[in-house]
């Protein structure tokens, strides 16, 4: 069930947009052919690749360095095989980026994402990955048609939590920040889209501790279908 602090101020919800990775898509399903292409050490490659990414989004971010993602993803494949001794090959280097454009949806985010939608709530991404690396995705996912707009950061040339980045969605819904529920597994995506302005969901799907960054998301739940309750409660 969502918990949400008492100090929210609702206002209603006019659309529910949601990261990509690590929300709809499970980052960490890689590490099976991780594993078998390096017995014993899928899951540390899994966790640095993906810690790596997103440390390389920041820090471009930050410093006004620009490259898009699918980029910086490789390169955070090659430092953390690097790190952990692994020999990386083009051809294992090929067949693990190509596993990124096709990672598995949770297993229900599917149905979760149905119901926003036939609750009659416009439903966007809003992702750090380039727009050819969404529209993989959700076509791998089968999770064509349920999306009003694809929002990708690489429309203004620079990662979350960069306030261009979130802008993205009110200027696509056509409505205040607030009225948007934001939905990201990404603690600290949650935490930056509230920065922002939105009204914020965290799907702590496996009981990470909060960020320390002096901000709570609005809700918090632990899977998709939590979201449709908050984000629509005549409906649930
Ligand atoms: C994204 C990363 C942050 O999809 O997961 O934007």
């Amino acid at each position: 069930m969502a918990r949400s602090p008492d100090s929210f101020a609702a206002v209603p919800i006019k659309a529910v947009v949601f990261d990509a990775y690590g929300t709809l898509f499970d980052v960490h399903s890689v590490a099976s052919l991780a594993e078998q292409l390096f017995p014993g050490k899928g899951d540390a490659l899994s966790q640095s690749w993906r810690q790596k990414q997103l440390e390389y989004s920041w820090l471009r971010a930050m410093s006004g360095r620009y490259k898009p993602f699918w980029d910086i993803t490789r390169d955070a494949l090659h430092f953390s095989a690097e790190r952990l001794g692994l020999p990386l090959p083009a051809e294992s280097e090929r067949r693990l980026m190509n596993q990124y454009s096709s990672l598995s949806a949770f297993p229900e985010n599917l149905g979760a994402l149905r119901a926003l939608k036939a609750a009659g709530l416009p439903l966007g991404i809003l992702s750090n990955g380039n727009r050819d690396m969404i529209e993989v995705s959700v076509r791998s996912a089968g999770m064509t048609g349920l999306f009003d707009h694809l929002l990708s950061s690489e429309q203004v040339g620079t990662f979350k939590t960069m306030d261009s980045v979130y802008a993205l969605a009110p200027e696509a819904f056509g409505c205040r920040a607030r009225e948007i529920l934001f939905v990201s597994s990404n603690c600290w995506d949650a935490i930056g889209s509230r920065w922002y302005g939105f009204t914020s969901f965290w799907i702590n799907r496996g009981g990470a501790p909060l960020d320390r960054l002096d901000t709570e998301p609005d809700h918090t739940g632990s899977l998709l279908t939590d979201v449709l309750p908050v984000a629509k409660p005549a409906a649930a």
